[in-house]
C-alpha cells in the first residue's frame, strides 16, 4: 500500500511499510544497532529456556500426556514453528521494534494494531512478573541449599509466591536499572548467563541419561481417565461438554494435546527476537535467521530434557502440584544435582526477565512513537536507548509483580502469546495477497498453505486454554480497547499525517535575497538577478560573515541536439574518464547538457513520489544511529 489522498483516516488506516521502515522518510529508526546474527540467537536462548525448562516436561507429563509428553514437545514445536516462519517473512519486510504489533499496523491498520501491542503488553508485562516470582522462589531455594543465614524479618519476605517480596522486587529494579542505563552492558551480561545455563542444561541431561531406564516410558499414552477437576476447564472441554454432554478427562491422545498450550509457554520468546529488529544490522537477512535458529535449538534442549525427565521416573509416581526439575533426580538418589539445578534455574530466569523487558520496553517504544501511547515514552537518554519507556514499562512490571498473585495468571501470558501469533499467520496471508510485489528477502515456504495451517494450530491451542484465562483476556483487552478509543485513535502519528494536506509539486523558488553580511561565491556570474554586488570591504580579513550561496533557478535547458561537425578542420573534444552514456528516455533529461559557457547546476531532486507524499514526520536524524 501505498500512501495517497485517498487513504481514508479511520480508525482502520494502515502504515504504508515505506513509513513504518523509515525508507523513504528516515528517522524513525533511532535505536543503537547492536545485535548480530548469533546474538539473536542468545537472545532468543536466553528468553526460551527459562522456567519451562525447569518445570514444565515434568508437570505436564504428570497431570496430562504421561511420557507423550514428548509428543506434545514435538506438537507445540511443530505450531510454534509455523508462527515462526510468517514472523521471519514479516521481519524481513518490517524489521522494526515493534514485531506483531507493527506488523499488524501494516497489515490490517491501527486499531488491529492497538489490539496486537495491547496483547504483546500483557504477555510481556506478566512474563516479567511471574518470572520473577519464579526467581525469588528458586533463589531462596539457593539460599537454603547453601545454608545461608537468613534473619527473620528477611525471611518472611523472600521466596514468596504472592505479596511483597524483596527478591523478586531486588530483582526487577537491578535489571530494569541495567538496560535504562544503556544495551551493550546487557547483551554481555546475556552471553554469560545463556552460557552458564547451557551448561547447567547440558549436565542435565548428561546425569539424568545415566538414570535413564526405558521401563519408565511404558505406557507411552496412558489411557485417559476423567479430569480431577481442580485445574479449572478448556474452552474446548465446555464446548464438548455443552455439545456431548461428556466431562474433561486427562492422559489418551486429548491429554497429548491439552498439554501442547502450556508447553507453547516453554518457547516463548522466539518471537521477542523480532523485537530487536531495529537493533540488528542487516536486520531482513538476520532477524529470520536469528528467529528459525533458536527456537530449532530450544526444540532440541527441550526435547532433550523431556526424554531425559520422563525416562528416569514414571510419570505416574509425580504429584502435578509439586513436581520440578529436581523431583526426578532427588527420587532416584541423585539429590545433589539438585544445588546446580536451582542454581541453573535462577541464571536463566534472570535471562528470561532481561529478555522480557528488553522487547516489553521496545514495543511500549513503537506504539509510543506510532502517538499510541504517550510520545515521551519514545524519547531517547543519553545512553541511547529508550529510558523512560525502560523505566515506565518495568515500573508497571514491579507493580504487577508485588501486588498480584501472578503465579496463578500464567496462561495468560500464553494466550496473549498466541494471539499475537495469530496475527502474525494472519499478517503474512493478507500482505501476500494485498502487497504481493513487497521485497521479501525471507518467504514463508509453502504459504499460504503453511499461514492457514498456523491459524488452526493456534485457534487450537487458544481453545484449550481454560474459560476463566479467556475471560481474564477479553476483559484486558476491553480495556486496551477503550484506552485506545479514548486516547490512541486521537493521538496517532498517523492520523496527524493523513489530516495534513498533501503538498503540492514544489514551484520554482524566487531567488532569495542573501543574508546581510553575506557574499557570493564565485561560481554565481557576476550580474546574475538577486545577486548584490560582491564588496571585499565587508569581510575583514581572519573573521566576519560565512560566505553564502544564493539559490538562484537555472533556467531548464532543452534536450540540445548533438553537436553537428561544421567541416573537416573541427577536431573532436577528447574525454577523459568513463563515457556518458547517451540518453534513451522519452521525457526530459535528468540532467540534461548546458549550453556552452554557462555554469552547470544539477538540477533540483523532486521528493517522492512527487504527487503523494506525506509530510515528514517529526523525528529527528537519519536510519540507524550507531
Ligand atoms: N519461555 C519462557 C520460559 O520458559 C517464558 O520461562
Amino acid at each position: 500500500m501505498t500512501w495517497n489522498s485517498r487513504t481514508p483516516n479511520t480508525m482502520f488506516r494502515r502504515l504504508p511499510v515505506e513509513q513504518a521502515t523509515g525508507q523513504l522518510y528516515g528517522g524513525r529508526h533511532r535505536l543503537r544497532v547492536v545485535y548480530r546474527t548469533r546474538d539473536l540467537v542468545v537472545l532468543g536462548l536466553g528468553v526460551m529456556v527459562g522456567a519451562g525448562i525447569f518445570k514444565i516436561s515434568m508437570v505436564q507429563a504428570a497431570a496430562n500426556a504421561g511420557p507423550a509428553v514428548i509428543l506434545s514437545f514435538l506438537i507445540a514445536g511443530g505450531v510454534c514453528l509455523l508462527a515462526a516462519l510468517a514472523y521471519a517473512e514479516l521481519s524481513s519486510i518490517v524489521p522494526v521494534a515493534g514485531s506483531a504489533y507493527s506488523f499488524s499496523y501494516v497489515a490490517f491498520g491501527e486499531v488491529w494494531a492497538w489490539v496486537v501491542g495491547w496483547s504483546l503488553i500483557l504477555e510481556l508485562l506478566l512474563a516479567a512478573s511471574v518470572v520473577a516470582r519464579a526467581w525469588s522462589l528458586y533463589a531462596a531455594q539457593v539460599v537454603a541449599d547453601f545454608g545461608v543465614p537468613v534473619p527473620d524479618w528477611l525471611g518472611g519476605v523472600i521466596g514468596q509466591p504472592k505479596g511483597f517480596d524483596v527478591f523478586a522486587l531486588g530483582i526487577l529494579l537491578l535489571l530494569i536499572l541495567l538496560l535504562a542505563t544503556g544495551s551493550r552492558l546487557g547483551l554481555r551480561t546475556l552471553w554469560l548467563m545463556v552460557m552458564a545455563k547451557l551448561l547447567v542444561i547440558g549436565l542435565v541431561i548428561g546425569v539424568g541419561l545415566t538414570h535413564f531406564d526405558s521401563g519408565n516410558l511404558t505406557p507411552f499414552v496412558p489411557p485417559a481417565r476423567p479430569a480431577s477437576g481442580d485445574g479449572g476447564q478448556s474452552v474446548l472441554d465446555a464446548l464438548a461438554g455443552a455439545v456431548t454432554g461428556g466431562s474433561p478427562q486427562v492422559f489418551g491422545v486429548w491429554g497429548i494435546l491439552a498439554a501442547a498450550p502450556a508447553i507453547a509457554f516453554a518457547y516463548i520468546g522466539f518471537d521477542l527476537i523480532a523485537t530487536a529488529s531495529e537493533e540488528t544490522d542487516d536486520a531482513p537477512r538476520k532477524v529470520p535467521r536469528g528467529i528459525i535458529t533458536s527456537l530449532a535449538v530450544a526444540v532440541v534442549l527441550y526435547l532433550g530434557v523431556a526424554v531425559t525427565m520422563v525416562g528416569m521416573v514414571s510419570a505416574q509416581r509425580l504429584d502435578p502440584a509439586k513436581v520440578v526439575l529436581t523431583t526426578p533426580f532427588t527420587m532416584v538418589g541423585a539429590g545433589s544435582m539438585g544445588k546446580i539445578i536451582n542454581i541453573g534455574a535462577v541464571i536463566a530466569l534472570t535471562t528470561v526477565i532481561l529478555v522480557v523487558l528488553i522487547s516489553l520496553t521496545r514495543v511500549v517504544f513503537s506504539m509510543s512513537r506510532d502517538g499510541l501511547l504517550p510520545r515521551g515514552l519514545a524519547s531517547m537518554s543519553r545512553f541511547r536507548v529508550p529510558s523512560r519507556a525502560t523505566l515506565a514499562a518495568g515500573g508497571a512490571a514491579v507493580v504487577m509483580s508485588q501486588t498480584i498473585d501472578v503465579l496463578t495468571l500464567e496462561q495468560m501470558v500464553v494466550i496473549g502469546t498466541l494471539f499475537a501469533f495469530l496475527f502474525g499467520c494472519a499478517a503474512v496471508l493478507r500482505l501476500r495477497r494485498d502487497q504481493p510485489d513487497l521485497h521479501r528477502p525471507f518467504r514463508m515456504p509453502a504459504a499460504p498453505l503453511t499461514a492457514v495451517l498456523g491459524i488452526v494450530a493456534i485457534v487450537w491451542l487458544m481453545l484449550n486454554l481454560m474459560v476463566e484465562t479467556w475471560a481474564y483476556f477479553g476483559a484486558w483487552m476491553l480495556a486496551g480497547l477503550l484506552l485506545y478509543l479514548a486516547y490512541g485513535r486521537r493521538s496517532s502519528e498517523l492520523r496527524a499525517l493523513l489530516d495534513r494536506p498533501v503538498p503540492q509539486r514544489p514551484m520554482a523558488a524566487t531567488p532569495a535575497a542573501p543574508p546581510p553580511g553575506s557574499r557570493p561565491i564565485s561560481t554565481v556570474p557576476p550580474g546574475t538577478p538577486g545577486v548584490p554586488p560582491y564588496q571585499p570591504e565587508r569581510f575583514p580579513a581572519g573573521g566576519g560573515a560565512r560566505p553564502w550561496t544564493p539559490r538562484v533557478q537555472q533556467p531548464q535547458y532543452p534536450d540540445y541536439p548533438p553537436e553537428q561537425p561544421t567541416g573537416p578542420q573541427q577536431v573532436p573534444r577528447q574525454r577523459t574518464g568513463p563515457q556518458p552514456v547517451p540518453y534513451q528516455g522519452t521525457g526530459p533529461q535528468a540532467h540534461p547538457t548546458p549550453p556552452e559557457g554557462l555554469p552547470y547546476q544539477r538540477p533540483q531532486q523532486q521528493p517522492y513520489p512527487p504527487q503523494d507524499h506525506p509530510p515528514q514526520p517529526p523525528y529527528p536524524g537519519g536510519r540507524h544511529r550507531r
